[in-house]
């Protein structure tokens, strides 16, 4: 009796430990199941083979070829569009003066449109109007967020801080009043029409200039006049961002994508304005004044062949009407600012040949006390603040980012490193040929999209998407000037960005970027590849991969910051571009105003020239590694 009651106690056993070891056995497999994305080992592995990540396996391999929905894939035409089209030669030592110009994109984007009945068009339209309607939204939004964080943990955070990044947005000071998140935009703007004083914007008020049609809208609507080698009609549509990119091999996410010109930001910056939560009609309660000019666009109908009067007759024209405004003696246009979405060198003409580059917008009188945003800013001026290039991915929600960054964790990256431009033959200090020979060295660890090829890959975001999404580190060497698009496309890919020149990026974007570049990137002087003693390879693959993970997880997490969200909506709780950007001028703006205030002529005491340092250290004062990179000669 008692034998059988142990025996099948026993049994019970045995299929209580069995049951028990399967258990733990099927969840093992599917542990390793989903971390295996992010093995460190099958990163470096010749792993062709196909993908754990379900949403990878219909992905086609860039190097493939060979799927036909490519060869369908509209040409988004601009060859601006991931090698930057730069007219700027000799820009490290004179500045403007030795510029030439290029022979731009020829290509259109003709087919963009056939490839939009796709139906997202209508469908991100209903989300959005749903939201602004919808007053639970938040609720809603927060409960996906909690989904979100559940999935990260089960797929094993390898980085203690990686869940915390998910559930714990940047909410910063300006976002976490309750009642400011729970109103939607349309109470919002009604608020700022009544001018009802709203506390938590006290010192953070922005009024808007209403400029002459002429210096914004009138440019939009002339758009064929805009470009002639590109369709700018296409590129200005959909607030600024362009048109839907089509999503025929699950490179992007479901929403957000579009095929966003790099010359736009001026455009996407003044919608995304309309935004603000803090705008005001009543310009003296303001902290800062917002100029819509779009001085990019103006300005590129004359770079090529027009004499310096028609590029300069814009600005000329904005600067005086400023000057005559009561807004502008308030602080002499210290509180004013601009966005030319272009880099600085199209605007620092220093003299007034007609062979010489560019308008002299930013060395006006008044454009030296503004401050002017830009995607390049000159490392030698102050008035100029650099600000991210738009990427391709403007999202409407907090959760289409937060998607995104999880599934760049996921990725699987079969490169070591990759790099998509082309050789600067014509310019002598580029890297750019030892660039590229290194990587075609480097056959199984480089990828490489030259832009000088027949294949014009180069030119299609799809292909450089996908391949920055296969790649650990992206090579961002400077081109014409010092920064690219590529860099924020990279980041926007989760490849950890190797930059060869601190004017690339650490000196430019400082109110977006950490300050210890370390965290994020790789450095490897300039000097030293042309010098020809260091392998690219080689110091790329002694970085453990500890320090790797980490620099990607730090990465990820600067996806929101470099992106511009969708103007036609507003994030949650995310600070995207625009509101770092829009953060940076009103700290700006409130400095030179304590200063005046103290009595001190001028926002600066020290050489303008050294003014990269001054940004960077706060003090020009000590010698930095850095100094023969800006040293003027
Ligand atoms: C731009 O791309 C076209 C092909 O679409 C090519 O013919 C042209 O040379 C390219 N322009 C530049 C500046 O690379
Ligand atoms: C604008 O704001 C100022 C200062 O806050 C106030 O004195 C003035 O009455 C306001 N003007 C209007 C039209 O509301
Ligand atoms: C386009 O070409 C015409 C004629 O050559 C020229 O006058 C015009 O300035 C050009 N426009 C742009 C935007 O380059
Ligand atoms: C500059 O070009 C415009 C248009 O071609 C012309 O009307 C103007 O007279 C020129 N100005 C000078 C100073 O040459
Ligand atoms: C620029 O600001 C200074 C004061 O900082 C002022 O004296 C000067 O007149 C301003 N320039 C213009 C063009 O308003
Ligand atoms: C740079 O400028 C100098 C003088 O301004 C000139 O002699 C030299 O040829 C220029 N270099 C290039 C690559 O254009
Ligand atoms: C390359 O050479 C320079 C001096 O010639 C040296 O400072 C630098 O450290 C060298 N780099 C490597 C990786 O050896």
């Amino acid at each position: 009796m008692e034998r059988q009651i142990i025996g099948k106690c026993r049994k019970q056993l045995t299929f209580v430990v069995l049951f028990n070891f399967l258990f733990w056995f099927l969840l093992l497999y599917f542990y390793s199941e989903f971390s295996v994305g992010k093995n460190p080992i099958a990163l470096f592995g010749n792993n062709f083979g196909n993908s754990d990540n379900p949403q990878e396996s219909n992905f086609v391999h860039l190097h493939e070829n060979s799927l036909e929905p490519n060869t369908q894939l509209p040409d988004m035409g601009n060859n601006q569009s991931n090698e930057e089209i730069r007219d700027v030669k000799n820009v490290t030592k004179t500045e403007s003066s030795n510029i030439r110009s290029r022979n731009w994109d020829t290509s259109t984007a003709k087919n963009v449109f056939q490839a939009e009945d796709d139906g997202f068009e209508s469908v991100h339209q209903i989300s959005v109007s749903e939201k602004e309607l919808e007053p639970d939204n938040n609720q809603m939004q927060a409960h996906s967020r909690d989904n979100e964080a559940k999935f990260v943990e089960v797929s094993g955070s390898e980085n203690g801080e990686e869940s915390e990044n998910e559930v714990a947005p940047n909410v910063n000071g300006n976002k976490n009043a309750p009642t400011i998140t729970k109103q939607s935009s349309r109470e919002k703007k009604r608020g700022a029409e009544s001018d009802v004083v709203d506390r938590s914007c006290l010192g953070r008020y922005v009024y808007v200039h209403d400029l002459p049609k002429k210096f914004n809208e009138d440019l939009l609507k002339n758009c064929r006049s805009l470009s002639n080698w590109t369709d700018m009609c296409e590129f200005t549509s959909n607030l600024g961002l362009g048109p839907r990119l089509p999503n025929f091999v699950k490179v992007y996410s479901k929403y957000g994508w579009f095929a966003t010109n790099q010359f736009l930001l001026e455009v996407i910056f003044h919608n995304r304005m309309k935004q603000y939560r803090c705008l005001t009609k009543n310009s003296s309660m303001a902290s800062a004044i917002f100029v819509p000019y779009y001085a990019g666009l103006d300005v590129a109908r004359y770079l090529w062949g027009s004499n310096t009067s028609m590029r300069d007759s814009g600005s000329l024209q904005l600067v005086k009407w400023l000057r005559e405004k009561p807004e502008w003696k308030k602080m002499w246009g210290r509180d004013h600012f601009m966005v030319a979405g272009r880099i600085t060198w199209d605007f620092r003409r220093l003299t007034d040949g007609d062979f010489d580059w560019g308008s002299k917008l930013m060395l006006l009188p008044e454009s030296r006390n503004m401050t002017i945003l830009t995607i390049e800013s000159s490392p030698w001026s102050n008035n100029d603040y650099a600000i991210p290039y738009p990427t391709y991915f403007h999202p409407s929600k907090d959760i289409e980012v937060f998607q995104w960054q999880n599934r760049m964790r996921r990725q699987k990256r079969r490169f070591l490193f990759s790099f998509a431009g082309a050789a600067r033959p014509n310019l002598q200090d580029s890297i750019r040929s030892e660039i590229i020979a290194q990587c075609q060295a480097s056959r199984r660890k480089c990828k490489l999209l030259d832009c000088d090829s027949h294949s014009n890959k180069c030119y299609k975001p799809v292909f450089v998407m996908k391949m920055f999404q296969s790649s650990v580190f992206c090579l961002q060497p400077a081109g014409d000037s010092y920064t690219r698009r590529s860099a924020f496309d990279s980041i926007l890919a989760g490849c950890i960005p190797v930059f060869f020149h601190p004017g690339s990026a650490y000196v430019q974007y400082l109110w977006h970027l950490p300050k210890d570049h370390t965290k994020y990137s790789v450095f490897i002087p300039a000097f030293d590849i042309k010098k020809g003693n260091i392998s690219i390879e080689r110091t790329l693959h002694r970085i453990p991969k500890h320090k790797i993970r980490a620099m990607r997880e730090e990465v990820i997490s600067l996806i929101p910051k470099v992106i511009y969200a969708d103007p036609s909506s507003r994030l949650e709780t995310l600070d995207d571009a625009f509101d770092i950007a829009v953060k940076g001028v009103l700290e700006r703006v409130s400095r030179v105003e304590r200063e005046m205030r103290e009595g001190k002529s001028s926002s600066f005491d020290y050489l303008e020239e050294l003014s990269w340092k001054y940004n960077l250290l706060g003090t020009v004062q000590k010698e930095h590694e850095w100094d023969p990179f800006f040293a003027r000669t």
